[in-house]
């Protein structure tokens, strides 16, 4: 492909798999809240960067550092985010601040930031890591459920502000085995979602993949809900 890519939340999980996948044949720029983070630097052609979103300030720090070392993007994935799981009424005030500004403030901002710089690219594509959760309605999911629809609906009409300038798509993904699951859970792999980032970003225009859902064939959402009929 030979594209210069950032990839925010890079140093683990669907990111790292997302960078390992890309590094072949692309420059990489690789994000996460510390560059110690990155346990396994030994890519290509790639820069890191440490920047910790949890202070908002630092957003626009890393976009200036990204400009610094590099004159053009061709593709923006904002991956970054956190999940926190609990009842509503237990919810920490900390946590509603965490999840809003890592999973939706930052990033906003940071595609903000670097519109400039994915102008420079004769083909420019930002592409966001929302989830199922912003469309089903999952006990415990609240707060992430709102910052995954949050980001949903910023891309629907980003995409059409953008229009024929950069290309703008969504992932939603059902649950992603990020965590060394040991249930045999019926979830994904990092390496299910980096395929499917490569394939969106591969296409050519004006074809665009605008909003993909990815599952699994065995949860059930897409098979058997507790109260269906036998069958
Ligand atoms: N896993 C799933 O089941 C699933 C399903 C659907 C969608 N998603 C979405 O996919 C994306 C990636 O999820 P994941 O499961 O791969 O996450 P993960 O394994 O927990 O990795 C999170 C990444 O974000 C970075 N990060 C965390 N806190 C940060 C902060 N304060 N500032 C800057 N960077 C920070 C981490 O960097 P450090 O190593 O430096 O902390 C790491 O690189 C998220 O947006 C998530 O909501 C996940």
């Amino acid at each position: 492909m030979n594209k210069k890519i950032c990839i925010t939340g890079a140093s683990k999980g669907i990111g790292f798999s997302e960078a390992k996948l890309l590094s072949k044949n692309n420059e990489l720029f690789l994000h996460a809240s510390n560059k110690a983070s990155f346990k396994d630097n030994a890519f290509e052609n790639t820069s890191f960067f440490g920047y910790d979103f949890t202070n908002i300030n630092n957003v626009s720090l890393f976009a200036k550092d990204l400009a610094n070392k590099t004159t053009s993007l061709d593709v923006l994935v904002n991956n970054v985010g956190v999940m926190v799981i609990e009842n509503f009424t237990n919810f920490k005030d900390e946590d509603i601040s965490k999840l809003i500004t890592l999973n939706l403030h930052a990033q906003l901002l940071l595609t903000k930031k670097l519109i400039p710089l994915l102008l420079k690219s004769k083909d420019p594509h930002i592409v966001f890591m929302s989830s199922m959760s912003a469309k089903n309605r999952i006990i415990g999911e609240s707060v992430y459920a709102a910052t995954k629809a949050g980001i949903m609906q910023f891309a629907h009409v980003l995409r059409n502000e953008l229009a024929g300038k950069i290309r703008v798509s969504t992932i939603h993904s059902w649950g992603v085995n990020t965590w060394n699951d040991t249930e045999s859970a019926p979830i994904l792999i990092p390496e299910n979602i980096a395929k499917t980032l490569e394939f969106i970003i591969s296409q050519e225009r004006p074809f665009l993949v605008e909003s993909i859902e990815l599952g699994h064939e065995n949860h059930w959402n897409g098979a058997k809900a507790p109260w269906s009929p036998e069958v």
